[in-house]
């Protein structure tokens, strides 16, 4: 029996928009809730790195035209109905939550009305932003906000280790012939060393997303494919996983690694060029060209480089209609410390992991196919984003469907009852435990990171994944042993699960014939 735990109605994983919308939500219904994050801050995330914007209200021809924009990004392979409903209620939820509630100081124009910007496969200018830094700012003003609210719990440096279940942790026979549900999560708090249960109704994942699988990526180093790995652990049902989207720009330099270069520069003007000095997507995609969708710029970069044996593009900032020094001050100051005047030079860009397009299968409530298990944000695949993404829909996603799952899991109200809870026994900690070796550690994730970059990145083969999957056959053994033996701590749990999330992608892509949106396997039918 746990000698120790926590007991609330809504658990949330994660405190980026998603998790952060949930909570408000749930909250907002009476719920107690808790929301946990790995990190030493709730305001750092995924969320915080996104530079675009949110896409919300672009005008009366909108949101019919959004959904088309969003279907075709997506290859016609996203869920209709989540489609229609982040088209129809992200606008509304954007002004409600983030422009009322938090304030995010979103740009407005001399006349007064919000700035709107453009980025890639977006038939209209409909991209809310505060100038480059729109993650950042949403994530500052959604967290302030947040912490006003005093029946949210937010526990830092506390990282949730796997789902608790009545059929697989329960000490009582009878459970394991009960339907199965979700408990709550065991949680290992850093400062502590220590793991707790948290028990209650319903648990929300929406711990982000997968980007540091990958050696060269956009996301910051947490995202490590946490909330998939657990609920796939747990037995809920994960989809798409072989969707995984890069961003074609990111700056190319030796020592900042993953700073994203915003499309938004290509919707305001730049335009992509080889070290020839050719514009090459007019040969890609005449009709869109820089605008393309992000698989096709992303590949179109991947040749050329390959063409010219290079190691990166170049992104021509001359040709903007906006002076960057007022419209991306953060690219413009973070490229003039890698000695690069934007005003002046060009940027070498390379694309990166940015943004996984599948995730934990939900219904149109947050719902997995575990009863009291949810998840939302980069976690989840509600099927909004199909085959591939469209720019700035990640937020509103979040946003969305952050809110319905929290409405969902507020109305569930069935916390395990005191004999369920203990029946969970205390964490087992190994007899002889010792502190990893970080090296053995490092290693390890730079072996799944690499693999995953040369055999399921942006160009696939089916030799390639081959290989990828017995190289993470053979760490997934050994990192389930490390896993055993040594004393927890976060970078341990983040390979762990960076090593499962990883082969699934692998086990997706491989079972996929078929080159779709960003999963691209040369010479495969399109
Ligand atoms: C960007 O600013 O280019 C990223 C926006 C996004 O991924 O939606």
């Amino acid at each position: 029996m746990s000698s120790r735990h926590e007991s609330f109605d809504v658990i949330v994983v994660g405190a980026g928009i998603a998790g952060l919308s949930a909570a408000v939500r749930a909250a907002e219904a009476g719920a107690s809730v808790c929301v946990l994050t790995k990190e030493a801050a709730p305001e750092e995330c995924n969320t915080r790195y996104a530079q675009g914007g949110i896409v919300a209200r672009g005008g009366p021809e909108d949101p019919e035209l959004l959904e088309q924009d969003i279907l075709a990004a997506g290859c016609w392979l996203n869920n209709r109905e989540a489609v229609r409903i982040v088209s129809r209620e992200g606008p509304g939820a954007v002004e409600d939550l983030l422009l009322r509630k938090a304030q995010v100081p979103f740009l407005r124009n001399a006349e007064g009305e919000v700035d709107l910007t453009r980025e890639a496969a977006h038939s209209i200018r409909r991209i809310w932003h505060v100038k480059d830094y729109t993650g950042r700012s949403i994530q500052e003003s959604l967290t302030a906000y947040v912490r006003g609210i005093p029946n949210i719990h937010i526990f830092t440096s506390c990282m949730a280790v796997d789902v608790i279940t009545n059929t697989h942790h329960s000490r009582d026979d009878s459970q394991r012939y009960a339907p199965k549900r979700a408990l709550g999560v065991y949680v290992y708090g850093e400062n502590t060393g220590e793991v707790v249960p948290f028990f209650a109704s319903a648990t929300i994942l929406a711990a982000g997303g997968i980007g540091n699988l990958y050696l060269h990526t956009s996301n910051p180093p947490g995202a490590t494919g946490d909330g998939v790995a657990m609920a796939e652990r747990a037995g809920a049902e994960v989809i798409n996983a072989e969707y995984v989207q890069f961003h074609p720009t990111i700056l190319f330099h030796r020592d900042l690694k993953g700073f994203l270069i915003s499309e938004s520069l290509r919707g305001e003007g730049a335009r992509l060029m080889n070290r020839k000095g050719e514009y090459f997507m007019d040969r890609y995609h005449p009709a869109l060209r820089d605008l393309a969708p992000r698989d096709e710029v992303s590949r179109a970069i991947y040749y050329e480089m390959e063409q010219s044996e290079s190691t990166y593009v170049l992104l021509d900032t001359s040709l903007l209609k906006v002076d960057p020094r007022d419209r991306f001050p953060s690219i413009h100051e973070t490229c003039l410390r890698a000695g690069i005047d934007m005003t002046r030079d060009p940027i070498p860009v390379v694309p990166a992991a940015h943004y996984f397009c599948g995730g934990v299968k939900t219904d149109m409530e947050g719902r997995t196919t575990i009863p009291g298990l949810y998840a939302a944000g980069e976690t989840a695949c509600t099927g909004v984003h199909g085959a591939n993404r469209l720019a700035s829909v990640s937020l509103l996603e979040g946003l969305v469907f952050g809110l319905r799952a929290g409405t969902a899991a507020a109305a569930l109200a069935d916390r395990p009852g005191l004999p369920l809870v203990q029946s969970i026994p205390d964490w087992v900690f190994p007899a002889e435990e010792e502190a990893a070796d970080p090296i053995l550690i490092y290693h390890d994730l730079l072996n799944i990171q690499m693999t995953m970059w040369d055999y399921a990145g942006i160009v696939r083969t089916r030799k390639r994944l081959a290989r990828a999957k017995a190289d993470l056959n053979y760490l997934a053994h050994r990192v389930d042993s490390f896993y055993r033996q040594a004393r927890l701590s976060r970078p341990l749990l983040e390979l762990r699960n960076a090593v499962d999330t990883a082969s699934r992608i692998v086990r997706d892509a491989e079972a996929n014939p078929k080159s779709l949106g960003c999963h691209y396997l040369r010479g495969s039918p399109v």
